[in-house]
């Protein structure tokens, strides 16, 4: 089966440089690589989808420069659908400034076109959104052009998942126009303005929040795995120990595999076990979308099938 998913969101190219540290504030270091990698969380959690199988399509907006060429081949290799992509004359694709070690990365991102992805850009494939079984949306984007999304997706009962990243304070009824969301833990308390140091306290903080929201609450946890509620009790499902390259796109791989399962009719608890191994694999490999794993990469392996 191949559900059908529809992605609303950034499309950016990575310069990456990787290094031995980060440098101190004011510092000048020699770096030991550059690399181009097409990046972006929209872009990249709709290769992610369609490495494990979902028919996919992505509306967003790219410059007419040379890395909006090199995003837009990269997407039809990936068998990402395109034609909702506008290239957008005299404003530069979006890039991010990536910082590379191997124990850490910081990231500048200048939206440039990613900027200039409006409601009205979105209108125009209204029928795109009616037509899917799922709608993935991130905050790369103007806020109020996710906000169009949901509500168009919510008129045409079309499930959304909402990845609140990079984490902002958004207006209370977007909250509630998500079906499901999925910060990552620091997003969460950011979001929630609730530190969680222990379960029970984000148990409890996950507790008040989905009551407020009405949605499936899913906090990701970096190497201590994921979680969600399960009749109000925490469930933890942890990450498999695996050699880290990049952390990059973790999260865009959790998302993408997590949203294939749910449009596949799978239960939670499958659902964010298949995310989580999925996340678990992207940082195995060095890039964003260069390391979405495919089914055939999480079979093998974890030994399924
Ligand atoms: O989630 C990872 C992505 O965030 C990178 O690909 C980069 O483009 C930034 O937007
Ligand atoms: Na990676």
């Amino acid at each position: 089966m191949q559900p059908n998913i529809v992605v609303v969101g950034s499309l950016n190219m990575d310069l990456v440089v990787t290094t031995e540290r980060i440098p101190k504030i004011g510092e000048t270091l020699q770096g030991d690589h550059i690399h181009y990698v097409p990046g972006g969380k929209g872009a990249n959690q709709a290769v992610g989808c369609a490495r494990l199988g979902a028919s996919v399509s992505m509306i967003g907006a790219v410059g007419t420069d040379m890395f909006a060429r090199q995003i837009m081949q990269g997407l039809s290799e990936a068998n990402v659908g395109t034609s909702c992509i506008e290239q957008m004359q005299n404003v530069p694709t979006g890039i991010a400034s990536i910082l590379h070690t191997k124990e850490d990365n910081c990231i500048v991102v200048v939206p440039g076109a990613n900027g200039h992805c409006t409601a009205e850009l979105v209108t125009k494939f209204e029928a795109e959104i009616s037509s899917a079984k799922l709608l993935m949306v991130q905050l790369e984007i103007p806020v109020e052009t996710v906000h169009f999304a949901l509500q168009l997706a919510r008129q045409h009962g079309v499930t959304t998942v909402l990845n609140p990243a990079p984490a902002k304070r958004l207006p209370e009824e977007m909250w509630r126009l998500a079906d499901y969301l999925t910060p990552n833990e620091t997003e969460f308390e950011e979001l929630s303005g609730v530190s969680c140091k222990t379960d029970s306290e984000l148990e409890q903080a996950m507790k008040q929040w989905e009551k407020k929201y009405e949605h499936m609450l899913i906090v990701t946890r970096g190497k201590n795995g994921c979680s969600y509620l399960d009749d109000s009790k925490l469930c933890t499902i942890s990450t498999p120990k695996v050699d880290v390259v990049d952390t990059t796109g973790a999260g865009d791989a959790f998302n993408a595999a997590l949203s294939v399962g749910i449009a596949s009719g799978h239960g939670l608890l499958e659902a964010v076990d298949f995310a989580v191994k999925a996340a678990s694999l992207s940082v195995t490999k060095f890039g964003a979308q260069s390391g979405m794993p495919t089914q055939q990469e999480i079979n093998s392996a974890f030994q399924i099938g």
